[in-house]
């Protein structure tokens, strides 16, 4: 695995893929190398002119790739629904969702279009929603693969269950680590569910490390003394987009990806690297939260795993 590159990355002809937040940083790499491969791929995003560029850069690549843009905005459950809609309409089967879209410690409370804190509300209960109505079509995949994007900030992170939406008191970075703690929780819940209850899926996570994209321009913003201190280190500690996407990629098309597993950078303290098991906290590893953060998940954006699935 040391040097696990997407030269690995075996044909992926006839697969059919979902990455979310595929219209810049890790999810367009990740798009890219999945075309590349051959996969049939929908990129999705919040930004129709920046995915229609995406498509067009994609296809400079790879003239014949097999790509296609659609509007999915994880901030708001209609977005979500509306995507599962369309998606079911025109595929029986999805072989392969990546949940990538993400913001990060945005500097004031935002709020999804639903009253959720934007970043648990982005990174986490839009995932949780979009994996659960997509569930039909994984399940009638061989073997369908989910992603999971974490981060390092997991290592931080605790579930507030008192204060889920951050409305007594909003912490950015406090806010971040919890909703990427919630998606490594959801990656390891849905493999355990899937095993109880026969649904076939492979679910993955994976972390890029500290990789450098629009994370940060876009959330806490370049004046901080964090980023300027940060810049003068970057060099040393970060990866380009397309080296962060690997561990996705690696969890996303490697024969030895486990299921239920986590997949980040081998460098040091897994800021950088090539793919490699990646350390998942203790806090994560709680499987009565992690199954308590599952049914509160389907409690606030009203989409439950189990209705979805006996509704087959
Ligand atoms: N970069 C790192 O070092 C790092 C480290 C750990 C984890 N991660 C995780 O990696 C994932 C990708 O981040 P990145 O580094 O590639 O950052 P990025 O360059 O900012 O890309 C984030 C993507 O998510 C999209 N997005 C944001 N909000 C959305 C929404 N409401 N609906 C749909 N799409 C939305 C963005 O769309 P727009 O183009 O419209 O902004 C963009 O396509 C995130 O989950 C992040 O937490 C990144």
């Amino acid at each position: 695995m040391t040097d696990w590159s997407t030269a690995d990355i075996p044909s992926l002809s006839g697969k059919t893929a979902v990455v979310t937040g595929a219209t810049g940083g890790l999810g367009y790499e990740t798009a890219l190398a999945l075309a590349g491969a051959g996969a049939i791929v929908i990129l999705t995003g919040r930004n129709d002119a920046k995915g229609l560029r995406a498509i067009e850069r994609i296809c400079a690549q790879f003239p014949n790739a097999l790509i296609a843009y659609e509007h999915l905005d994880l901030a708001s459950l209609s977005s979500v629904a509306d995507f599962a809609r369309r998606f079911a309409a025109s595929n029986d089967q999805l072989d392969l969702l990546v949940n990538n879209a993400g913001v990060m410690a945005l500097p004031k409370r935002q709020q999804t279009e639903d009253g959720f804190e934007q970043q648990f509300g982005t990174n986490y209960l839009g995932h949780y929603a979009l994996t659960a109505r997509l569930l039909q079509q994984l399940r009638r995949a061989k073997a369908a693969r989910v992603v999971n994007l974490s981060s390092l900030a997991h290592r931080s992170g605790a579930i507030n269950f008192d204060d889920l939406q951050s409305t007594r008191s909003y912490r950015p970075w406090r806010a971040y680590c919890q909703s990427k703690l919630a998606m490594l929780m959801f990656s390891l819940e849905l493999q355990r569910r899937s095993d109880s209850a026969g649904w076939g899926l492979r679910s993955i996570a994976a972390h890029p490390g500290y990789a450098r994209t629009d994370l940060i321009p876009n959330g806490p913003g370049t004046s901080t003394l964090q980023w300027r201190v940060g810049r003068l280190l970057q060099p040393l500690i970060s990866q380009s987009a397309a080296e962060g996407a690997l561990p996705t990629l690696f969890a996303a098309t490697s024969a030895g990806a486990e299921p239920g597993s986590y997949y980040g950078p081998n460098g040091f303290y897994e800021l950088k690297g090539a793919p490699a098991p990646a350390r998942i906290m203790p806090q994560a590893k709680d499987f009565a939260s992690a199954a308590m953060l599952w049914d509160v998940s389907a409690t606030l954006t009203g989409v439950s795993f189990d209705e979805i699935a006996a509704a087959a």
